[in-house]
């Protein structure tokens, strides 16, 4: 009988982690009107208050680049950053903010890299992303010509991308071309995909990984990362010492 109590019984809730710790998000959609996050400077404000209540001290916000989708520039970016900051003025609101980018790889990303003029974050990281159905053939084109032009990648959520469910080695790859590894913090909870969940907690166990996000587009994932904070895998990757965020 008490062996079936042990064998049963609920390994015991973790307290929340503290993810004042982290003090930098560094992949969101906080800028409104420009891709699929805030829609409006209320929806900005509302989303940075709530990475405040969370304790972040700053942010950097990454809107889309994608030419078939979400045609922004470095001066659309940077003219909404300067509103954003306007508007947090007004609201004494409290918080850093930068902006970088979150870069779709295409070929068109390609021309981009040639012209030099990338957004950047910390020590001249660039928040890459690739399709959710298939690696695109010029994926490791466009990480080396990123670290030959001096850029260092970031790929934004490594654990999201379903086609490498099964080919853990192309992890192992990414890194040993140079690749930074970047998890969303909500992948943690299941949100995603319950493959995406078990990707995500291997590659806390291995170690693989350099800096998390938010990904945040809406208040939905706001809730998330709160919910997320009594994960064990967030924890883990919290106390491992290995992130980045805090030296950005
Ligand atoms: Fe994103």
């Amino acid at each position: 009988m008490n062996l079936f109590k042990n064998i049963f019984k609920k390994s015991p809730k973790l307290p929340p982690v503290d993810l004042s710790i982290l003090i930098n998000d560094i992949h969101s959609h906080l800028i409104p009107g420009i891709d699929d996050g805030a829609k409006t400077m209320e929806d900005s404000i509302n989303l940075i208050n709530g990475f405040r209540e969370i304790g972040y001290k700053k942010l950097i916000t990454t809107p889309h680049i994608m030419s078939d989708q979400y045609r922004n520039t470095p001066e659309i970016i940077l003219g909404g950053l300067e509103k954003v900051r306007n508007e947090m003025k007004n609201q004494q609101i409290e918080m850093q903010i930068e902006a970088a980018a979150e870069y779709f790889i295409d070929l068109e990303f390609l021309k981009l890299i040639e012209e030099k003029k990338l957004l950047t974050f910390g020590n001249n990281f660039v928040l890459v992303e690739i399709s959710f159905f298939s690696e695109p053939p010029m994926l490791n084109e466009a990480l080396f010509n990123l670290q030959i032009a001096g850029y260092k990648p970031v790929m934004a959520h490594a654990e999201r991308y379903g086609f490498w469910n099964n080919s853990y080695e192309k992890y192992e790859d990414l890194k040993s071309r140079g690749a930074l590894l970047q998890l969303n913090i909500g992948s943690l909870t299941g949100f995603y995909s319950p493959e995406t969940k078990k990707i995500s907690e291997r590659l806390i166990e291995d170690g693989m990984y350099d800096l998390i996000g938010s990904d945040c587009h809406h208040q939905g994932h706001i809730d998330l990362i709160k919910g997320c904070r009594t994960e064990k895998y967030l924890h883990k990757i919290i106390e491992s010492g290995k992130l980045l965020n805090h030296s950005l």
